[in-house]
């Protein structure tokens, strides 16, 4: 379906023409007096140089055209030449009645589907995950769902970082534990266990006690980074422990995303890029883009209207080691093979943001990518504590993702207990799914470009531009629809045109849907939908108050009533969804 906007203007740009004038000058924006008209075209005010004419005159023009026009309840030229569009209540309410027809609620797909892979949440495998990573897997995940909404073809990949030092300093320590273990017997023959030689609670500890120890003990460290090169170049007991690293630490990631909605189409990570590097250098060489400087291979990426030094993109280190530029780069060569792209899309801090642009460079001038594929990188900025630092834990120590998550879980436990709506043992489920809302709209109502605070109390808060707070308006639909249900109402009537300021100022809100939901996707900004869904509540809880729902004793009134409420309710619930979480039915 078009959007009400589009159609408006359609309508206008008849009129323009009827009356003489360029259709082009029917541009219709929302009213800026939204008392006085909901929308307002100013047209007039831009043709009167080009036509040598007063304003007013061609407004009055365009006016006396649309004297007929069923979209609007009144067309008004004022002082000095600006056109106020009041909309017919009927077209509202027959434009909602679509919108309730339709199965994407007027939302139109993508004409031309893209296929598009979006990189996010990037966790590093064996250490613990941390609250920076909890951004990129909020924004992706949301980002991944409102362009599939659209009716694209997208995948997520977490692109783990499994393949860097860290491996090196498990193994190590590992070694100095347990040294009887076949994995360092260079002479083993046999089959390795199948059993890995750490739970994930030791490894878990394990990662920390050697990065603090190698910090410490040169050797150690030396012996770390030769075990990081061993396992890289292919060792075999190595290449055991790494296996067992991964499908210890997968399983543990796969729960904490599962408790954050957040799901990955594809696990592949850096050391799938691996095996791409060796070819990827000899083209590299080969075609001429790479050369040597002081030992080690670099790509130039510097273009001469730079206003800052870009500098070379790495390819390897003087000791032939691959780096983050190499395993990208690698990863999009294997993009392109498997998947063939038109957009791959990175949601990461945007202090990497030097990193990508060397790296989307280096990808076009080389040819590893296809000069139309679409790179984009969507940095986000950094959470941070109430004291506008990095986010903590009470003691100064980095905050692991779970502890973090337990605090909201355990605000939001208290506070349905108070309310007293919910039995005890569902208690827990309700506050976990009312406590992610808190996290995820708290983080994607912010632009995520932006650094934020993360305030326990004010996102999980039931008043106020929360999570929460949406939940309970969704909440309260529901529980209207249901008890209508429960004394046998069946909702079957139509949207009828507002009667009321509150009635039409919430109609207004769901008629713009559509506009939203377009907005939202080519500016890729999930902070636009939450602005949009806190308006939405706050216009169904004005309507609310002031409405006799259920009371209303004109019967077709209420069925009406109801049924906006229903649509309503799907709106809300398709742009949580979208958002990438859900609402109970009671809290
Ligand atoms: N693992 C990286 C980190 O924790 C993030 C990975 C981002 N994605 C990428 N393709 N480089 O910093």
């Amino acid at each position: 379906m078009k959007t009400l906007l589009e159609m408006i203007t359609i309508e206008m740009k008849e009129a323009f023409k009827a009356a003489g004038y360029d259709e082009e000058l029917a541009r219709v924006t929302l009213s800026n007096r939204p008392d006085l008209c909901e929308y307002q075209c100013n047209g007039a005010m831009a043709g009167a140089k080009k036509y040598k004419k007063a304003p007013i005159m061609i407004a009055n023009a365009v006016v006396e055209e649309l004297a007929d026009s069923k979209y609007f309840a009144s067309a008004e030229a004022v002082n000095p030449g600006f056109i106020n569009l009041k909309l017919a209540p009927e077209v509202v309410a027959e434009y909602l009645n679509e919108m309730a027809a339709d199965e994407n609620l007027g939302v139109e797909k993508e004409k031309n589907p893209k296929k598009v892979i979006i990189d996010y949440g990037g966790p590093n495998v064996a250490k613990p995950l941390h609250v920076g990573h909890l951004r990129s897997a909020i924004i992706g995940e949301s980002i991944k769902r409102i362009i599939r909404f659209k009716g694209n073809d997208v995948t997520g990949d977490i692109h783990l970082g499994d393949w860097g030092y860290q491996m090196g300093l498990i193994i190590t320590e590992l070694k100095k534990r347990k040294p009887e273990l076949p994995y360092f017997d260079e002479s083993f023959e046999g089959e390795y266990p199948e059993e890995a030689p750490f739970t994930i609670s030791e490894l878990e500890e394990i990662y920390p006690t050697a990065s603090a120890y190698a910090k410490e003990h040169d050797d150690y460290r030396e012996e770390a980074l030769h075990a990081t090169y061993l396992l890289q170049n292919g060792y075999k007991g190595y290449r055991a422990i790494w296996k067992h690293i991964m499908n210890v630490s997968v399983t543990d990631l796969k729960k904490n995303y599962e408790r954050l909605s957040v799901d990955f189409d594809l696990w592949k990570g850096e050391a799938d890029a691996q095996a791409y590097i060796p070819d990827m250098v000899e083209m590299l060489k080969e075609k001429g883009f790479a050369h040597y400087d002081e030992g080690a291979l670099v790509v130039d990426v510097a273009e001469e209207t730079d206003k800052k030094e870009i500098p070379p993109c790495m390819i390897l280190k003087s000791d032939g080691a691959a780096l983050y530029d190499t395993t990208d780069l690698a990863t999009l060569v294997e993009r392109e093979k498997l998947y063939d792209p038109d957009q791959v899309i990175y949601v990461v801090d945007k202090r990497q943001e030097l990193h990508f642009v060397q790296v989307f460079r280096c990808a076009k001038k080389t040819g590893i990518v296809k000069p139309e594929t679409e790179l984009t990188f969507l940095g986000f900025g950094t959470m941070n504590g109430k004291d506008g630092k990095p986010f903590k834990t009470r003691e100064g120590g980095v905050m692991r993702l779970e502890n973090l998550i337990r605090e909201i879980d355990d605000e939001m436990y208290k506070k349905i207990m108070d309310n007293r709506t919910v039995e005890e043992e569902d208690a827990r489920r309700t506050a976990e799914e009312v406590g992610l809302a808190a996290i995820k709209y708290g983080d994607l109502s912010n632009q995520a470009s932006k650094d934020y605070i993360f305030d326990v109390d004010r996102f999980t808060s039931f008043e106020g531009n929360t999570g929460p707070y949406i939940l309970y308006t969704i909440v309260r639909i529901k529980s209207i629809l249901k008890k209508y249900a429960e004394n046998g109402g069946v909702i079957d009537g139509t949207i009828r045109p507002a009667e009321n300021d509150a009635e039409k100022s919430l109609m207004l809100q769901v008629v713009k849907f559509n506009e939203v939901i377009d907005n939202v996707y080519k500016e890729t900004a999930p902070h636009k939908l939450c602005a949009y869904i806190y308006d939405l509540a706050n216009d169904f809880n004005k309507f609310y108050h002031e409405t006799k729902i259920l009371a209303e004793e004109d019967e077709e009134k209420k069925k009406g009533y109801l049924a906006l409420l229903t649509l309503a309710k799907q709106v809300l619930e398709t742009c949580i969804d979208l958002l990438g979480f859900t609402a109970p039915e009671r809290m």
